[in-house]
């Protein structure tokens, strides 16, 4: 009696306790054994015996129940332990995206055009050189392709350079007038602090009548916009070379960053140069069937206003998908 107690307070287990039950008061257990000799009992001493058993039995199914109770108890909280969620803890936080600098850029850039009626144009990315050269004036062995630093494929086409072809497949595709943009990526071969080989332009084509579109409407406009873009800031028209236009001006505005005064971003001369434009060249009309009509033209590199506006100096960063600088523009 007093080892079988034993061997249930030993069971350090619910698993173990289990084992010993079965042993204990299973149908082929030690206390079936026991009352199985009850038969074989002699009449008077039948009952004493029995009695005797049934207290035994009681008593142990008591030590049974505690030790059970005990075993349960532990598990529990063990489990608990374990388990257990500080509902007060900080959570970690979901990272929130944000509009890319350089994309929030151009939608501005095309919110400027769509609200003055111009339409957006596409085209590819893989081009041929018809359309990125030929017909934008720059015939083979041109000297002002080297302007442009070319990734060609194996079969002579070619990524664009420029989003200019763009101009060239509207005009093939449509008559005059026309009022477009053409937002999209350009690749060229380079790479430093103010070049990726893959970066963002916006073109702009305006055509109609002979003598309805001037260099003064393409001043205006492009001053305007510059104005919305940049705030007050000073505009200047310097002349420069474009194949595709005739005559071709680059645009600076006055440095944003020194106020003109003249600093490292502008290199001491108080300008910042932001676009190239001018008037269509007679070439490109030729090369498009267009006939007795006049144009201006401008190309942008967004990354550059981007880098601009939000003063980001390394152009390669807005590349490199790191978060920690799209969360600076949430
Ligand atoms: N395509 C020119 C460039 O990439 C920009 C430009 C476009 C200049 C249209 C004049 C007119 O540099």
């Amino acid at each position: 009696m007093k080892n079988l107690e034993e061997k249930i307070i030993q069971a350090d287990s619910l698993e173990s306790l289990e084992k010993v039950r079965v042993e204990l008061f299973g149908k082929k257990g030690l206390l079936a054994a026991e009352f199985s000799k009850l038969k074989n009992i002699p009449g008077p001493e039948k009952k004493a015996f029995a009695e005797g058993l049934n207290k035994n039995k009681a008593a142990l199914q008591t030590t049974f129940d505690d030790r059970y109770e005990l075993l349960k108890q532990e598990e529990i909280e063990k489990m608990l332990k374990e388990e257990a969620i500080d509902v007060s803890l900080y959570g970690t936080l979901a990272q929130k995206g944000a509009l890319h600098p350089v994309m929030e850029t151009m939608d501005k850039i095309i919110d400027y055009f769509v609200a003055l009626n111009f339409s957006v144009e596409s085209g590819p990315m893989v081009e041929d050189d018809f359309h990125n050269f030929e017909a934008l004036n720059l015939p083979k062995f041109h000297p002002a392709r080297d302007m442009q630093d070319t990734f060609y494929f194996n079969d002579g086409g070619l990524l664009r350079t420029h989003t200019s072809p763009v101009q060239i497949r509207t005009m093939l595709e449509t008559k005059p007038p026309i009022r477009m943009i053409a937002p999209g990526s350009v690749f060229r071969r380079d790479y430093d602090l103010t070049h990726t080989p893959m970066f963002h332009q916006v073109e702009g084509l305006v055509v109609d009548e002979k003598g309805k579109v001037s260099f003064a409407n393409l001043k205006s406009i492009l001053t305007d916009f510059l104005h919305t873009m940049f705030g007050d800031v000073d505009v200047r028209f310097r002349p420069s070379f474009f194949p595709f236009t005739e005559p071709s001006a680059e645009v600076d505005i006055s440095c944003i960053f020194c106020e003109g005064k003249g600093c490292r971003v502008c290199s001491h001369t108080g300008w910042l140069e932001v676009l190239g434009c001018g008037i269509v060249d007679p070439n490109v009309f030729k090369a498009v069937g267009y006939e007795d009509v006049s144009g201006y033209a401008f190309g942008l590199g967004v990354e550059r206003f981007a880098m601009l506006i939000h003063q980001i100096p390394d152009l390669r960063s807005l590349f490199e998908g790191d978060i920690r600088l799209l969360e600076q523009f949430r």
